[in-house]
């Protein structure tokens, strides 16, 4: 063989192998190096979970770059560090698979503080560059909903940002007056893509929700860094029953139209005590951990007109008997009230009364019977007892005086129950044992218990 054709078959080996060495890199360079661990599965391609976690971290990354101090809010996903956290929590840590936030489901909801959200179009830009569609959705500030003229401007409440198939919510969260944060409801306009993101799978959105402000700490989570509240069985017990109702703003303006609000110094007296009353109840039974709820006329003061009703004369609050603990009496005297009266027993119809300057607490314990709830009243001179009948209801949180209370969610039926239909109109003389609709007569106390069973002070 000549000479010549050893060198040409020499130079074409090694310009071959060149290209392929080149073919190589690039091929590495755009498949295999960018993302991170467990991204290829043995038969090279990308599975479902490496793409749910390679959109969370592009995600997050960028979050980070925009300095959005997200944090994860996923109930899936907390669901499973918090049982992991319990089983083996230094693991975390090194942790580098997808097993927390691939959590079988096509979402990863976070949450966002809403006052850190400013740097809007830059992050929508580059987000979208990075291939992320976003649908927005946005609604009124409820905190102007309480002033006659509605700004036009709509706040943001939820994004929604789909990349691969994948969805990663993001809930915005607003702080209110009464010092908690609240999500807006995901309400859907008509022209949006219902098809953009499973909404049934959301966790944030069915209706608005309330929260304490969660305290927060940085982990590692499937090798991404990511904020997570610390104590997160609190923050998921929470999430549980988060549902928020707004006042109704616009039909308490009309009722204020019709009955104007007593401008007396008396009423303007008696709603500022009310409402420091109602603030110092809610700190002592927080302290007890003994959930409450608006009753009666306070109840209604925030269902018809958002306020209290000044011509009331006291503060009502309801308890479930199951929440009731002994030291609810202690707890109060040492937070300056007085007990004035104690009715009833645990087991029947306990009612306790507290004085504050010169408005009056009342504490009724609601007992559950069924597919019904009641409370009872006892009148002290004739031992005779009272009942009253609520349809069964679920709590929700709710805003009056710059406070986040509990009221029944199903606050018309409750009402309704209480006041009758025409619960819209005012009435100044009311008779506690014969003006509700829902009294009923119940027995009398006998007379050898009514020293322990009725007591005045
Ligand atoms: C976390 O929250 C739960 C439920 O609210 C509570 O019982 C527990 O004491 C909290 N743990 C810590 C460490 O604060």
């Amino acid at each position: 063989m000549p000479r010549v054709n050893r060198t040409a078959v020499l130079s074409l080996l090694i310009v071959s192998s060149s290209v392929f060495l080149l073919f190589q890199l690039y091929y590495y360079r755009k498949y295999v190096s960018k993302p991170g661990p467990h991204i290829l599965s043995r038969t090279g391609h990308l599975t479902a979970t490496d793409l749910q976690w390679q959109t969370v971290r592009t995600f997050l990354l960028l979050a980070q770059r925009f300095g959005l101090p997200l944090f994860l809010a996923d109930t899936a996903a907390l669901t499973l560090l918090s049982h992991e956290a319990v089983r083996q929590r230094d693991r975390l840590v090194l942790e580098s698979h997808c097993t927390f936030l691939c959590t079988g489901r096509p979402v990863v909801s976070f949450a966002l503080f809403a006052s850190a959200w400013k740097l809007e179009p830059a992050f929508l830009l580059v987000a979208e560059q990075k291939g992320f569609e976003l649908l927005e959705l946005r609604g009124d500030d409820p905190r102007l909903g309480s002033l006659d003229t509605l700004s036009g401007e709509q706040i943001p409440l939820h994004f929604l940002f789909r990349l691969h198939g994948y969805i990663i919510q993001v809930v915005f969260l607003y702080e209110r007056s009464g010092n908690y944060l609240w999500n807006g409801p995901l309400r859907l306009k008509s022209n949006v893509d219902r098809n953009f993101a499973p909404f049934k799978l959301l966790d944030y959105g069915r209706h608005a929700g309330a929260y304490n402000r969660p305290e927060l700490v940085l982990t590692v989570l499937d090798g991404l860094d990511i904020r997570v509240p610390r104590n997160i069985s609190h923050f998921l017990s929470e999430q549980q029953h988060a549902h928020f109702l707004e006042c109704h703003y616009r039909e308490a303006r009309n009722f204020l139209q019709l009955y104007p609000e007593d401008v007396s110094q008396a009423a303007v007296d008696f709603r500022r005590k009310a409402k420091s009353l109602l603030h110092l109840a809610a700190r002592t039974l927080a302290l007890l951990d003994v959930p409450f709820w608006l009753s009666s006329g306070t109840c209604l003061g925030w269902f018809r007109q958002c306020s209290i009703i000044s011509y009331s004369r006291d503060v009502d609050i309801g308890i479930f008997i199951a929440d009731f603990r002994p030291d609810i009496v202690a707890a109060f005297r040492d937070a300056g009230l007085l007990l004035k009266h104690k009715f009833g027993k645990v087991e029947d119809s306990l009612e306790l009364s507290f004085l504050s300057d010169d408005i009056k607490l009342d504490i009724f314990f609601f007992y559950e019977d069924g597919d019904i709830v009641w409370n009872g009243g006892t009148q002290a001179k004739s031992g005779r007892k009272f009942k009253y009948i609520f349809p069964r209801f679920s709590l929700c949180w709710a805003e009056l005086l710059e406070l986040k209370v509990r009221v029944p969610c199903e606050t018309l039926d409750y009402v309704t129950a209480n006041y009758g239909t025409t619960w819209s109109v005012p009435v100044m003389s009311w008779d506690w044992k014969s003006s509700p609709s829902n009294v009923q007569e119940n027995g009398v106390w006998p007379p050898e218990e009514w020293a322990e069973l009725i007591q005045v002070y």
